[in-house]
Order: structure tokens, then C-alpha cells, then sequence
């Protein structure tokens, strides 16, 4: 494949942003109810401007009966109640704006609430103008759901409504019906909210499971040919979902200066450049889920994580830019357990391999996306029982477990590593009870090591994850080689070490990465020579001989000759 020139790339505020996730329930509650809210946020600005972020992503804001955490909108020109007021919503975009802050919200376009009006509406009866608003069919002559399909937080992706006797389709819960976007009054719908949000001035969308809104309207059964026992592949790239986003951006995405992120379960580099690519117009970029899927057989049953495999993905990934795409890089968002105990070690290397993390997601090519807490090393939880849980999808997931004759011990063991409610749990700021978060008992149980993980203690600590997150957000905002460079894996085959280099013009980086409990020696790859080391995780980094040694999980940004 002929390869990109940096030089060429045509620069952009949204390739060079940084990205800043917040999951509002648990950020900052203002209002005592031990839940996270809009004025909360507010009150952090300053925080956030510090960091060194730019573009904040807020995690689902509109109104919601909360089934899956805002994931399920009833309103989508609202605010959620326990979040507050469109007031505080545009105090909040005024206060962003004064810090030079950006905003991109999420859109859930591929189902709403079933407590939405449209779907209250089309439920009435079949000939109710809101009925074609979602998909409806009737049950098999044996009386059994339309299709074999499995949901995501569900047995069947098919509900029985008992006043038209008809299901309808929820890929996810059964309070999130899937939207039919073969209706075009369903796409103006979204094309119109899109507009009034844009015009309140933000900056963008972040689009929820958007490979799934075109289906397969023969509806046809899983089996061994169709599935490959990825249930994102399945339901992703519909016969029309080109044409949809096509539409989506002459409508509204081509009118403004901004910028979308498609979520992308189930796709390649290849079908990612269909979302993405120049010529397309359709999204600036995606992001996937190769590297999520790296640690797990399916989401609750873990395997081995393999270094190589991962440096695999990265460097399959640079294909897209080749391609005339750009990309994205995160390790963890509101999906997936805290990225030190996933990636990480979140024991005696905390705070060496949180910065690791940090500083790999810092210097790829792609806009970076930081969950919060991220930066001061936030741990998964270890909780003994399911009543500490609160996702809808632990709950189902236990459940198909007993069904397929697991046990309760076993799915108990892998939840502490798996479930999303580990990277859910408040953001702690301090020490003090309800971590700062609140000051009533939050709507999910703290990590019990905040005492000991939180801002206030990073931010006294000149060493600290956070403090680090601040110099490698100064540099790579600072920096077009960390975002346009080339990037070049010069180790694939290492299991504990990822050495890569970006350049551009004369300037060039070497980062090395320990991925490993123990010491690691690599020769300087040749002709290379480092004239400074930039920025490291250990406070003495001297790395400018011909042999670099590096300790548990160092991390390195050198610069070359
Ligand atoms: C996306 C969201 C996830 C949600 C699902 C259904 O994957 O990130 O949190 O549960 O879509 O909306």
C-alpha cells in the first residue's frame, strides 16, 4: 500500500483535538441526590481547562427513564431531570466556550425509549401514523418471535406487545425499540434534533451504535453462515446504511464546522474508510472495537491478553490513514473496565503503568480520547455480589450465564474484571466521604480506594499520574508530529515491549513502551541515536546510549537525532 506523506494529510481541527469523556452521572453531583449533574460539570470546568483537554464528549444528557443510562432517550430536545435544566445546559456551553472548551454530545439514533411519544404513539395500534416509526411483526405461524436474533441486554431482540399482538425490535433492551430509519420522517427526526442542538452552538456528535440503523429487511435468522459469533458484525452495515449517513451529512453534518465520531462495533479498516474516508462525506471519524474485543471470547468470558496481538490491531489500524482516513485512540470509555487493570497493573505498578497507558494513547496517530478518571489511575472494583451492580447488562448477562449452565461464582469473578459498572463508579476528588462526588450516598458505591486515588492527592504530587497527563496533553496539543506524523512499529514480534517512532519533516520521536512487571533491554534500532528524552514516567530518564534499558512499565518519549 502506497503510504501517506505526513506533509500531505490535510490538517484539521478535528484530527488534532483531544477528547475528554465524561459519563455525567458520575462526575460531579451539585444537587445532593448522589447522582452527577450538568452544574456538577460546570463546577469542574476549571479542572477540565487545566488537564490540557479540548473537546469534552458528555456521555447521554438528554431525557431519559434511565434503563440504560441515558442510552435510552425520551426526549431528545430536553435535559435528563437528575442532570438539571436546559438553563444549566447553556450555562454549562457558555462556561466551556469562555475556556475555549468544546462540546460534541451524544446521539442515540438507532433506538429511542419505549417511554418516547413516538413509540407511546405507535404503540396504540397499527394503523397509528407513529407505528412505522419502529419495526413491527407478527409472530411465526408456531407463535415464536419473527427471528432467532439474540439482544444485547435481552434473550430475544423481539418483544410481544400484547394490544397489536405484533413484537418489535430492540437490539438492545427492551425499553430501547430501534428506530425504522426506512421511514423518512424517523431520518428528518434526527436530522432536525441534530440541528437544534448544533445551533445552540456546540461543536458535534459522538453517534451511538450508528452501524446498526439500516437492517436487513428480510429479516433473516442467525445461523452458522450468517453469524460469526460477533453480534456487533451481525447487526452492523445494513443494505442502506451508507445512504442514511450520506443523507445525514448533505442534511446537517456538511452545514456546520464540526466534528462526529461513530461508534463502530463490528467493522474493519476497510469498512471504516466507507464511514470515513475524504471523498465520502459522511463522518470525520469512527472508532473501533478490535482491541476491546482482545481480552474476552464474549463480553463476560475473559482470555489471555496478548501484546502482539495488540500492536497487530494498531498497525492494522494505520491502514485507514493510507486510505485517506483518519483515526481514533482510546483504551477505555463508559463500555469497558478501567484501563490500568485491563491493560495495566494496577497493583504495584499503578501509577507507572497508568502513565504508560497515557502516554500511548498520546502519541498515536488518531484523536485520543481520555475517560475520566483515566488520568489519575482509576481501578476497577472488586465487588462480592451482584446487588453492587447497576447495569442492565450484568443483569441479563447473568442470566444467559445460568441458562448456559455457568455458575454464579464464575460469572461473580469475571464481572470484576468485565463489567462496565468498574469504569461507572464516581470520579474521586478527595478523601473525603463520597470522594467530593456528592454529598449524599452516590447512585453506585465509590471505589473503596479513593482515599488513597484522587485528584486532590495528584494534584500535591509533582510525580503524579495527573500531573503527567498535563505534560503529555501540553506536548501532544503543542506538537504536529505526535498527530500527523508517520507511525512505524519497530518490534511487532515483542511480547512486552511496544517501540514506535513518529515523524514528520526532521523532526522524529521514539516511544518505548514496558508492558511488563520487568526490566527489558532493546538495542537502539539502528541508525537512531536519542538527543533527549522529553518525557518519561520515571523521574530519572537518561535513555541516550546505544542500549536503552527500561524499567517495569517505563514509558519514554525520546527525540532523535
Ligand atoms: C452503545 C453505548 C452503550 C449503550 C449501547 C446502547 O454501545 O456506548 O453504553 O448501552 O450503545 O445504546
Amino acid at each position: 500500500m502506497q503510504k501517506v506523506k505526513p506533509e500531505d494529510i490535510k490538517q484539521e481541527w478535528w484530527k488534532e483535538t483531544v477528547v475528554y469523556q465524561i459519563y455525567p452521572r458520575s462526575y460531579q453531583d451539585s444537587s445532593g441526590d448522589g447522582v452527577g449533574d450538568l452544574r456538577g460539570i460546570i463546577n469542574r470546568l476549571d479542572y477540565i481547562a487545566d488537564l490540557g483537554v479540548e473537546t469534552i464528549w458528555l456521555s447521554p444528557i438528554f431525557k431519559s427513564p434511565n434503563d440504560d443510562n441515558g442510552y435510552d432517550v425520551s426526549d431528545y430536545r430536553d435535559i435528563m431531570d437528575e442532570f438539571g435544566s436546559m438553563k444549566d445546559f447553556d450555562d454549562l456551553l457558555a462556561g466551556m466556550k469562555e475556556r475555549n472548551l468544546r462540546l460534541i454530545l451524544d446521539l442515540v439514533p438507532n433506538h429511542s425509549s419505549d417511554e418516547h411519544f413516538w413509540f407511546q404513539e405507535a404503540k396504540k395500534s397499527k394503523d397509528n401514523p407513529y407505528r412505522d416509526y419502529y419495526y413491527w411483526k407478527p409472530p411465526n405461524e408456531d407463535g415464536t418471535p419473527p427471528t432467532n436474533w439474540v439482544s444485547f441486554f435481552a434473550p430475544s431482540t423481539w418483544e410481544l406487545d400484547e394490544t397489536t399482538g405484533e413484537y418489535y425490535l430492540h437490539i438492545f433492551s427492551v425499553k430501547q425499540p430501534d428506530l425504522n430509519w426506512e421511514n423518512p420522517k424517523v431520518r428528518q427526526e434526527v436530522y432536525d434534533i441534530m440541528h437544534f442542538w448544533m445551533q445552540k452552538g456546540i461543536d458535534g456528535f459522538r453517534i451511538d451504535v450508528l452501524p446498526f440503523i439500516s437492517k436487513d429487511l428480510s429479516f433473516p435468522n442467525m445461523n452458522e453462515e450468517t453469524f460469526d459469533g460477533n453480534y456487533g458484525r451481525f447487526y452492523a452495515n445494513g443494505p442502506r446504511l451508507h445512504e442514511f449517513i450520506h443523507e445525514m451529512n448533505r442534511e446537517v453534518i456538511s452545514k456546520y464546522d464540526m466534528m462526529t465520531v461513530g461508534e463502530g462495533p463490528g467493522i474493519s479498516p476497510e469498512q471504516a474508510l466507507e464511514y470515513v474516508g475524504e471523498d465520502r462525506n459522511e463522518l470525520h471519524t469512527i472508532y473501533h472495537f478490535d482491541h476491546m474485543d482482545i481480552d474476552r471470547d464474549d463480553f463476560f468470558k475473559l482470555k489471555k491478553y496478548d501484546l502482539v496481538e495488540f500492536k497487530a490491531i494498531v498497525s492494522n489500524w494505520e491502514r485507514l490513514i493510507h486510505m485517506g482516513g483518519w483515526n481514533t485512540a482510546f483504551l477505555g470509555n463508559h463500555d469497558f473496565p478501567r484501563i490500568v487493570s485491563r491493560f495495566g497493573n494496577d497493583k504495584e505498578y499503578r501509577k507507572e503503568s497508568a502513565k504508560l497507558l497515557g502516554m500511548f494513547i498520546l502519541t498515536q496517530r488518531g484523536v485520543p480520547y481520555i475517560y475520566f478518571g483515566e488520568e489519575i489511575g482509576m481501578t476497577n472494583v472488586s465487588w462480592e455480589s451482584l446487588d453492587k451492580y447497576r447495569d442492565l447488562q450484568v443483569f441479563d448477562g447473568h442470566q444467559k450465564h445460568l441458562a448456559a449452565g455457568g455458575s454464579e461464582e464464575e460469572f461473580l469473578k469475571s464481572l470484576k474484571h468485565t463489567s462496565r459498572d468498574n469504569a461507572r463508579t464516581p470520579m474521586q476528588w478527595d478523601d473525603s466521604e463520597n470522594s467530593g462526588f456528592s454529598s449524599s450516598k452516590p447512585w453506585i458505591d465509590l471505589n473503596p480506594r479513593y482515599p488513597e486515588i484522587n485528584v486532590a492527592e495528584s494534584e500535591a504530587d509533582p510525580n503524579s499520574i495527573l500531573n503527567f497527563y498535563k505534560k503529555m496533553l501540553k506536548f501532544r496539543r503543542a506538537s504536529k508530529t505526535l498527530v500527523y506524523g508517520a507511525f512505524e512499529d519497530l518490534m511487532p514480534e515483542d511480547p512486552s515491549l511496544f517501540v514506535y517512532t513518529r515523524i514528520m519533516g526532521d523532526e522524529r520521536f521514539l516511544i518505548t513502551l514496558n508492558f511488563s512487571d520487568d526490566n527489558q533491554t532493546v538495542k537502539m534500532p539502528e541508525g537512531m541515536t536519542a538527543k533527549e528524552c522529553v518525557i518519561c514516567n520515571y523521574s530519572d530518564c537518561e535513555k541516550l546510549g546505544d542500549e536503552l534499558n527500561l524499567r517495569p512499565w517505563e514509558a519514554c518519549l525520546l527525540r532523535l537525532h
